[in-house]
């Protein structure tokens, strides 16, 4: 049973938890009494979350026993300004956690050690890479046999997720807006889970434009269609494959994307050293929400990005959309006669 009923997850969402984390740890108490905690990796498989060990040993001594599986995931180290000027009190940590318990149990059947074996390594080694493992394959039959695979059957789960819903919307805006002046790569991946577990009222400018408009800043949340419905057909985007315009944008320093709800409107990114130059890309709203202020307002956003914010320079290069730039500031680069561009292109 968990204590504060405010921090409570569901079922599913700690299911995932569980089978997205890289390692958990299993909790019990050896045959003497004394206690026992591992790091294993696990496999959820079905209703039920497997992991390997050696053939014999402590983890196998639990065989039988009630044990209990945890994982944690921290989204944000929220600090203590969000709060307080002065007080270091207040900083906290924004967290999901899962635990779950039950009696833990040995398979033995091959073809489903198999099973969970070739689970870790979809986890680990996505990429592939090598022979599916197979129960039958003869270059796994001896690793089969020779290693043990313990779980839960249909263990009791109980998911946390502590991300500022306790708090006001009030104070939830302002840990939205601190984590956006500090700025971390995990500090901005932090921002959208926050929102959606609870919202801020009133919404942080960099989150919240006119008209209702939605600025989110982890590309992952784009999906890669609309981020093509955008971009695809742009002058500066002619022979580039829908592949590259999406890797563009996940991996920009800096990226921001506008919703008007559900739908993606705008994008636009930087790429940036953080520190001398960066550089934006890709800037583009759709055509039925043009000229209301979305562009504008994202170049605003990536101006003041975490990630671009410290760069002494900011370029980009326009056919003509000029004049937007140049009402944030922007002037014409001297071109200097000493000066010639070069580049080394790819397929
Ligand atoms: C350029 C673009 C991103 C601007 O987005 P937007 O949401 O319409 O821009 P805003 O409403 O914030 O415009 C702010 C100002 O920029 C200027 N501006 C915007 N688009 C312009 C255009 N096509 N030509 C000239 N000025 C333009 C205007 O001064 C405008 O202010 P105004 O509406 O009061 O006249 C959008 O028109 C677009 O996607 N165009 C096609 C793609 C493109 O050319 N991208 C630019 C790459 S650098």
């Amino acid at each position: 049973m968990l204590r504060r009923v405010d921090k409570a997850w569901s079922a599913s969402e700690a299911w995932n938890l569980l089978a997205r984390s890289a390692v958990a740890h299993l909790g019990g108490a050896a045959p003497d009494g004394a206690p026992i905690v591992r790091p294993i990796h696990p496999v959820v498989r079905g209703d039920a979350v497997w992991f390997h060990g050696a053939p014999e040993g402590e983890k196998l001594d639990l065989v039988g026993q009630p044990v209990q599986l945890t994982a944690h995931e921290i989204v944000a180290e929220v600090p203590s300004y969000a709060f307080h000027p002065e007080r270091a009190c207040p900083a906290t940590t924004f967290y999901t956690s899962v635990a779950a318990r039950g009696v833990l149990v040995r398979l033995d059947d091959p073809i489903e050690k198999a099973a969970v074996l070739q689970g870790l390594m979809t986890r680990m080694q996505p990429e592939g890479g090598h022979a599916p493992i197979h129960a039958d394959d003869p270059r796994y039959r001896n690793a089969i046999a020779g290693i043990s695979v313990l779980g839960l059957v249909r263990p009791e789960v109980v998911g946390k997720s502590a991300l500022g819903q306790r708090y006001t919307p009030a104070v939830r805006g302002q840990v939205l807006q601190a984590l956006w002046r500090r700025g971390s790569p995990d500090d901005l991946r932090a921002i959208d889970r926050i929102v959606e577990a609870a919202p801020p009222d009133p919404w942080p400018a960099f989150l919240r434009g006119a008209d209702g408009v939605r600025f989110r800043y982890d590309a992952s949340a784009a999906a890669r269609d609309d981020l093509l419905e955008l971009l695809a057909a742009q002058y500066w985007n002619e022979g580039v494959s829908g592949e590259r315009i999406v890797a563009a944008a996940r991996a920009s320093a800096a990226w921001v994307g506008a919703w008007h709800g559900d739908r993606l409107i705008g994008t636009a990114r930087a790429i940036s050293d953080g520190a001398k130059l960066a550089y934006l890309m890709d800037v583009a709203v759709h055509p039925a929400h043009q000229r209301r202020g979305v562009g504008g307002a994202m170049v605003d956003r990536l101006l003041d990005h975490p990630a671009v914010r410290g760069a002494r320079r900011v370029e980009l290069h326009t056919r003509d959309a000029a004049p937007l730039y140049a009402s944030r500031g922007f002037g014409l680069t001297p071109s200097p006669a000493w000066r010639i561009a070069m580049r080394y292109d790819r397929a």
